[in-house]
């Protein structure tokens, strides 16, 4: 049976916060793709992490103060639509198997609402992330307001419930981090697959199809983002997700792919030759791409900034490119001008969590903050080398990036994504087999 004290410690955690008022947060809802079939169902995050309830058309109430409560509303059991669609909890088994307070059925949202907001000081939902929503708040409030004859008070003050919330998903308890291990080990697999697989003529779609069964073989049914699998030139595109292009001998293969198991995103890159074997200007590109996401794997630890992955990988970029004559001037001038932009363009990473870019503020009023043990972040700095008069021919068109997935611990870093080959002898002996 599932284990829900967690996610009711998780709902007690937001109460407490809260310190007063109602919250309102509504799972996702199912979006058609066409006719009458629909996109693969995702839960919102922000729902699920405080219910782990899985179905659609479902909405947490919570009620903070004295007497905290956690209220579910979901679909009612329906025999009919239960032999097309499946199984539904119904209110009273999801009561009792997620451990809410109460639940009712979906249908009663409004009129329920209008009673729960009675007397509220504060309310909280997802302020502007649904226009719908924003119209639903703003009407229901109204309703309670129509009630003040009674000597009923509706809430005066409206925040945005992710504030807190997106604080307490930054930090990932050991539940979160076994997860994100485990989706970090069957995306490892992935990768490790794809490099063995790999040779020229195949298409980008065939190795695309190779992640897909490895992810779906192990129960991850899902890519946590549309994998980038960009061969040649299109490495140097960041986000393509074509993926029907040829392999060809002599390229590099840039692959950004990671799954999504039980709600956690894993987020791998890995940069290796179609044929097997790097050519002597990619393997001098590819040291220097290491080299930085070594340094800046080696910076993210308790007590530096968030900027301080980023900061250590440019140094070794910005060095780099004026090593392979693609910047001109001085380490100085090159950071300071930025000129190594026309080079490396993003930043060196993001928080990592239940969405793939997860929620978490990265600066506290005006500084970056600090890494303390339980934050999840990607290391992943890159280098894309379109043609132009001004960069050396042999190196057109190379595009790569290395990403790992870091877990911040007590002492140092957990490199979660480590069992996908990086280094120019591992990638070449694991491909030459
Ligand atoms: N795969 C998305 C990213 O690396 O940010
Ligand atoms: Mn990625
Ligand atoms: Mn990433």
């Amino acid at each position: 049976m599932f284990d829900f004290k967690l996610y009711a410690e998780r709902r007690r955690h937001l109460q407490t916060t809260m310190q007063r008022g109602i919250a309102i947060i509504a799972t996702a809802p199912e979006v058609a793709r066409n006719a009458d079939a629909h996109y693969d169902y995702r839960h919102d995050s922000h729902f699920y992490y405080l219910g782990g309830f899985p179905e659609p058309e479902a909405v947490l109430v919570l009620l903070a103060g004295e007497k905290p409560q956690g209220i579910l509303f979901c679909r009612e059991k329906n025999s009919e639509r239960e032999i097309w669609d499946g199984f539904r909890y119904g209110p009273e088994a999801a009561r009792e198997q997620f451990g809410f307070d109460a639940a009712y059925p979906i249908a009663q949202l409004d009129e329920k609402l209008t009673e729960l907001m009675g007397d509220q000081p504060l309310l909280f939902y997802p302020v502007g992330a649904d226009a719908d929503w924003d119209a639903r708040i703003i009407r229901l409030r109204e309703a309670v307001k129509a009630k003040a004859r009674s000597g009923i008070r509706a809430p005066n003050e409206i925040r945005d419930v992710r504030e807190p919330l997106n604080e307490m998903r930054l930090f990932k308890d050991a539940h979160e981090q076994d997860i994100m291990r485990r989706a970090a080990a069957i995306s490892c697999a992935a990768h490790r697959r794809a490099m063995r697989f790999t040779r020229p003529g195949l298409h980008e779609y065939e190795i695309e199809a190779e992640f897909l069964h490895e992810f779906c073989r192990h129960g991850a049914r899902h890519p946590a983002y549309t994998s980038i699998i960009a061969g040649g030139a299109n490495a140097c595109t960041l986000h393509y997700v074509g993926n029907n292009a040829r392999l060809n001998d002599g390229e590099l293969l840039l692959i950004d792919a990671g799954c999504e198991l039980d709600g956690y995103a894993a987020d791998i890159t890995r940069t290796f030759p179609v044929n097997g074997k790097f050519s002597a200007a990619q393997k001098d590109v590819y040291e220097i791409v290491l080299t930085a996401q070594l340094a800046a794997i080696a910076a993210a630890k308790p007590g530096n900034t968030w900027n301080a992955p980023h900061e250590a990988a440019l140094n070794i970029l910005a060095q780099g490119f004026i090593d392979l004559k693609l910047c001109q001037g001085s380490l100085e001038s090159v950071l300071e001008t930025e000129s190594y932009k026309q080079f490396y363009m993003h930043r060196t990473g993001h928080w990592l969590g239940m969405d793939v870019h997860d929620v978490g503020e990265y600066k506290i009023g005006t500084q970056w903050r600090t890494l303390q043990p339980g934050m999840t972040l990607t290391v992943e700095p890159g280098c894309y080398i379109r043609p132009g008069d001004s960069v050396p021919q042999a190196l057109w068109n190379i595009g790569i990036r290395i990403e790992d997935d870091i877990l911040i611990t007590a002492n140092g870093n957990e490199v979660l994504t480590q069992d996908a080959p990086k280094t120019v002898a591992d990638i070449e002996t694991l491909m030459q087999r």
